[in-house]
């Protein structure tokens, strides 16, 4: 394992203002040698040992686990089919899994609802259906926070801050934006619950190059926020190169887990996943 810090580099923008500033997400303490301290207990969130499928039909899932630390952005990876977007919805409760557990900051919520995970602190944004396309930019905002009774216009300026566009756009309906501004409007809606972890399955689907570089500057700036990313990417190698943990799932398992830097150095999977 890489001993170097994966902030001091020059990803993104180093801003520490976006987001939750003196919310749940606070930057995790890092020791003298730049490694993010530890958690005790294990990661903040884990899929452990999934295995299950839709329904009564087949296993999809086979002793798969899917982790994210504090203060850390996971990445899973594979190819299309593999079941990354069944393990993420496995671990927001979407899915009956027939053995394995989900631990949520060391507390076994396996059995909870989706809503409820939510309300544990859990955000995610499925890779498709995720936003309201006919109610305008602020009301997929307010819908966001549904689950919030307290005042939740800091946050939605905190979006705002973060996603500029969004705000100017905030009267139209999100259903008239670009793909890049849609994935900024699905983001902001799953950080208007304030999140204590943030699941994101493929939120540079269908955007150009340049759009999705501003996303993952975007997703960093949400991480060095305190909040802990999982999520699912298509662009292998752009998505390992901000990861500091990286899976890749080939037909419902764990194939290689690893650092993001040793993957992408690993010939194995340069071979067969980024295409050399
Ligand atoms: N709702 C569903 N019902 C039944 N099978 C599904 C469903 N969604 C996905 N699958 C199957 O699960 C497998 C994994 O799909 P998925 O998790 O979407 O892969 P990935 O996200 O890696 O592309 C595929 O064989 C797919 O056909
Ligand atoms: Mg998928």
């Amino acid at each position: 394992m890489s001993s170097s810090n994966p902030y001091q580099d020059d990803r993104g923008n180093k801003d520490r203002s976006i987001t939750n500033p003196a919310g749940q997400g606070t930057a995790m303490p890092r020791s003298k040698s730049g490694a993010v301290t530890s958690a005790p207990g294990g990661p903040f969130l884990i899929g452990e040992a999934m295995t299950g499928g839709y329904g009564k039909g087949p296993d999809i899932l086979h002793d798969c686990t899917i982790a994210v630390d504090r203060g850390e952005i996971a990445v899973i990876v594979g190819p299309n089919g593999a079941g990354k977007s069944t393990a993420m919805k496995a671990v927001f409760g979407m899915l009956d899994v027939r053995s394995g557990r989900v631990l949520l900051d060391g507390e076994d919520i396996t059995q909870l609802t989706p809503q409820d995970r939510v309300i544990k602190g859990m955000g995610f944004v499925p890779q498709t259906s995720n936003i309201f396309t006919s109610m305008t930019v602020e009301e997929n905002l307010e819908m966001g926070a549904f689950i919030r009774k307290d005042d939740f216009r800091d946050t939605m300026a905190q979006v705002y801050d973060l996603f500029p566009i969004l705000k100017e756009k905030r009267y139209q309906a999100a259903g008239e934006l670009s793909g890049g501004q849609r994935q900024q409007v699905a983001v902001g809606r799953a950080l208007m619950t304030k999140p204590k972890v943030l699941m994101l399955d493929e939120p540079t689907a269908g955007v150009s190059p340049i759009v999705m570089d501003e996303l993952f500057d975007r997703i960093i700036e949400v991480a060095r926020t305190g909040i802990p990313i999982l999520m699912v990417e298509q662009n292998a190698r752009q998505a390992l190169e901000i990861a500091d943990k990286g899976y890749v799932l080939v037909q419902g398992r764990n194939a290689f887990t690893d650092t993001g830097k040793a993957l992408m150095a690993d010939p194995e999977v340069r071979r067969s996943f980024l295409g050399g």
